[in-house]
């Protein structure tokens, strides 16, 4: 293992919350000593009926079904055991702003500082995103529908290292993405970057995406690039900012 890798995965282990080493020699807690290997695993076989495999994205799709309110709609999504982000998650992250707004947002996943406080998009990107928005009139804080955002992510739970989603992460959360947005029933959705292109439109590609209306769940939807990649790309701004604008024109139209 090089220097790099081993660093990552202890990186990964205190992310999970270990805080000090207890052995010095690495113990595998999965290594069965031979001279038991057999009996052991036909006993165990004898003893618990292996279990039907699951599907995770039926599964998902049954749970996000079945809830009929925002409210229950996060309550099934916290419970479902299906996602391995969960485990390695601090917090589930599932939406901030006001369910009534025109606009709904939708992100990638949380990062860290998501993470740490149970809100989309709390860090630097997200501070971007409420200045990028507030420029159009629309803040999370804003009581009235008109002039307010609703901000959820494909993902509610931090992948480790923010490393991308994968396909199969995605298709999983899917099913509990589509209901959110049928519950919040906004006039238009902002997809903010790749991750949510590919949930919600089945294509990537952010830069050639941006600025083309498209649709996402029933909804018209406007592809952004991430405030993310405008922090590191800031001349990158003036066609987010020409976005921005397709976005409150759409909104004057529908009124
Ligand atoms: N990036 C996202 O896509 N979502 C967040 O909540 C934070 C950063």
């Amino acid at each position: 293992m090089d220097f790099h890798t081993a660093r990552a995965l202890l990186e990964w282990q205190m992310e999970l919350g270990a805080d000090e080493a207890i052995g010095e020699r690495p113990v595998n807690r999965y290594e069965v000593p031979a001279a038991v290997a057999k009996p052991m695993v036909a006993a165990l076989e004898t003893a618990r009926p292996i279990p039907a495999e699951v599907d995770p994205v039926r599964a998902a799709e049954t749970a996000a079904t079945a809830a009929d309110s925002l409210e229950a709609l996060a309550g099934a999504q916290r419970a479902f055991d299906l996602c391995e982000l969960k485990k390695g998650a601090r917090n589930f992250v599932f939406a901030d702003g006001n369910p009534q707004a025109r606009v709904m947002i939708i992100g990638e996943a949380p990062g860290r500082d998501e993470d740490i406080e149970g809100l989309p998009f709390v860090g630097r990107a997200g501070q971007l995103l409420d200045r990028m928005f507030a420029a159009i009139g629309l803040a999370r804080s804003a009581a009235h529908a008109k002039e307010a955002l609703y901000i959820t992510n494909v993902l509610p739970w931090r992948p480790p290292s923010n490393r991308d989603p994968e396909p199969a992460e995605i298709a999983m959360m899917l099913p509990f993405l589509q209901r959110h947005v049928e519950l919040a029933g906004p006039d238009l959705i902002v997809l903010m970057g790749n991750t949510p292109c590919a949930a919600a439109l089945g294509r990537k590609g952010i830069l050639r995406l941006r600025g083309h209306w498209a649709e996402a769940f029933g909804k018209p939807a406007m592809p952004m690039t991430h405030p993310a990649y405008l922090l590191r790309n800031p001349v990158a701004k003036r066609e987010a900012w020409a976005d921005l604008l397709a976005v409150k024109a759409r909104l004057k139209e529908a009124q």
